[in-house]
């Protein structure tokens, strides 16, 4: 048989691949399993250690020689040689996949200095986003993207084709110059879940001190009682709903903010200042932070009735009824406080799970815009007045009894109540008619003259 009855058109001529590492070996097997001819380049073509079966292996003259599309998979510190190849590589395109261990490691990026060692080749960079593993697995849904950006839109549209052919989903970001871009891309350490993580980590790192003063030590130095045993359960049980709510009504701050602009500024298209857009653009992972303290509100409010310290409590005021033979009343208003906010409580977590839910990319991608908009804007004010009802109810007649204010300080879950109360009442306002009329006209283009 004739190769051309055998092989498709886009398979009779072989890729090569420079390198015989784990990246380039499992690149190799990849292409293989699509259906590609594979020929690896070689510093010692005879004993380079095993490759996968059915791929051949030269010298990197020769194996250049017979591909047009050449994967250079070796370190940038090793591309030096590259320049020897200059005759066999004129004309190539050439794919960058690699990455560096640290940002700005080198003046410029890799897939540049590759270009300026071989100006006569079309440099793609590319596939660095993918480890080995992911290769040789094949995409998945979390790892189906391959970025590219190149000098060339002939030879990124010939890599892109092969990207295609492997099953990946193919990102173009424009010329060489993306490419620095494209290789700190892997060396990013969850830049948009930094702030918020810090801005958790700041506030249960407050409240936890606040609590520990005002409960454990206050007892310790007004009543002589060590109750530093609350900490594990009773101050765990304050600090994360309190950060949970604040955290919450962050999300939804910097929409009030931005709206409140806007209609100061009397037109949509003056931009926000960046530290808004930053704020804004980190709101999902303000909510999932949230979430994840308000879960663990939730586990540790399970645990109550099988502590100890309840179950001793619940026996000692038990005991001393029956030895002073008196019963407590019932008391309907305390049965109807509890109740409230237990169940106001578990809707409000019902809808944090809808929006935790909804957030996560393989959903949302999933609904419309309006349907997005509709979970993430309406229902989640509608979250946050749920928990910050929650908590109001849970303070009840509290907020009036002075013995609350221990050393003149208010509790936490007074204090984590103001910035969702303020975001609530700023969006209340900004939903009155006359309000909401004049910011939606605004949001559709129309802009406020100021008299002269
Ligand atoms: C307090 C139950 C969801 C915020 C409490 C307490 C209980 C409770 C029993 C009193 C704890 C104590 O006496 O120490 C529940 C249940 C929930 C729920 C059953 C849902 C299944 C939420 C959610 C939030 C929240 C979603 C919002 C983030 C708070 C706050 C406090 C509180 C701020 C006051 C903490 C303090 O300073 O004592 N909740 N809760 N809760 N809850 Fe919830």
């Amino acid at each position: 048989l004739d190769q051309s009855q055998i092989y498709p058109d886009y398979l009779q001529t072989p890729l090569c691949i420079f390198g015989t590492g784990d990246l380039g070996f499992s690149l190799g097997r990849r292409l293989l399993q699509s259906g590609y001819r594979v020929v690896y380049g070689s510093r010692r073509p005879h004993s380079c250690g095993p490759l996968p079966p059915g791929t051949q292996v030269m010298s990197h003259g020769a194996a250049a020689q017979s591909a047009n599309l050449v994967f250079i998979c070796i370190h940038r510190e090793n591309y030096g040689f590259l320049e020897t190849l200059l005759p066999e590589l004129r004309g190539k395109v050439l794919v960058d996949v690699s990455n560096n261990l640290k940002k700005n490691q080198y003046p410029e990026a890799n897939a540049e200095y590759l270009q300026r060692l071989v100006p006569g080749a079309h440099v793609v960079k590319g596939f660095n986003t993918l480890s080995a593993w992911a290769l040789q697995n094949g995409p998945s849904d979390a790892n189906r993207q391959v970025y590219l950006c190149g000098n060339s839109a002939e030879a990124k549209q010939t890599v892109a084709e092969t990207a295609t052919k492997l099953g990946f989903t193919v990102l173009d970001r424009g010329s060489l110059s993306a490419a620095r871009e494209l290789e700190d891309f892997p060396l990013q350490l969850f830049p948009e879940w930094r702030m918020p993580l810090r801005l958790a980590v700041g506030l249960t790192a407050f409240f936890f001190f606040y609590l520990l003063i005002r409960d454990v030590i206050y007892a310790y130095v007004e009543q002589q009682k060590d109750i530093s045993f609350r900490i594990m359960v009773s101050l765990a049980n304050k600090v994360f709903p309190i950060v949970s709510l604040i955290m919450l009504s962050l999300c939804y701050l910097p929409g009030v903010i931005a709206a409140l602009l806007q209609l100061y500024r009397g037109t949509k298209y003056k931009r926000f200042p960046d530290w808004l857009d930053r704020w804004m653009l980190c709101r999902k992972q303000l909510g999932l932070v949230a979430l994840a303290f308000a879960s663990l509100h939730v586990l540790y409010t399970l645990l109550i009735p099988i502590r100890y310290y309840v179950r001793y409590k619940v026996a000692a005021s038990t005991i001393s009824q029956i030895k002073e033979n008196r019963t407590s009343e019932f008391d309907t208003a305390i049965a109807w406080r509890t109740d409230s906010y237990y169940s106001v409580g578990i809707l409000g977590f019902g809808l944090y799970l809808l929006l935790g839910i909804t957030s996560l990319p393989s959903v949302s991608n999933a609904l419309s815009w309006r349907e997005f908009s509709f979970i993430q804007s309406k229902l989640g004010y509608v979250t946050l007045l749920f928990c910050t009802l929650h908590t109001y109810l849970y303070g009840w007649n509290k907020f009036l009894r002075p013995s609350t204010y221990k050393w003149y300080t208010p509790p936490g879950y007074m204090l984590s109540l103001i910035v969702p109360t303020v975001v609530l009442v700023v969006k209340l306002l900004l939903l009155l008619p006359c309000v909401d009329r004049t910011l939606t006209r605004i949001r559709q283009g129309w802009e406020r003259t100021d008299p002269e």
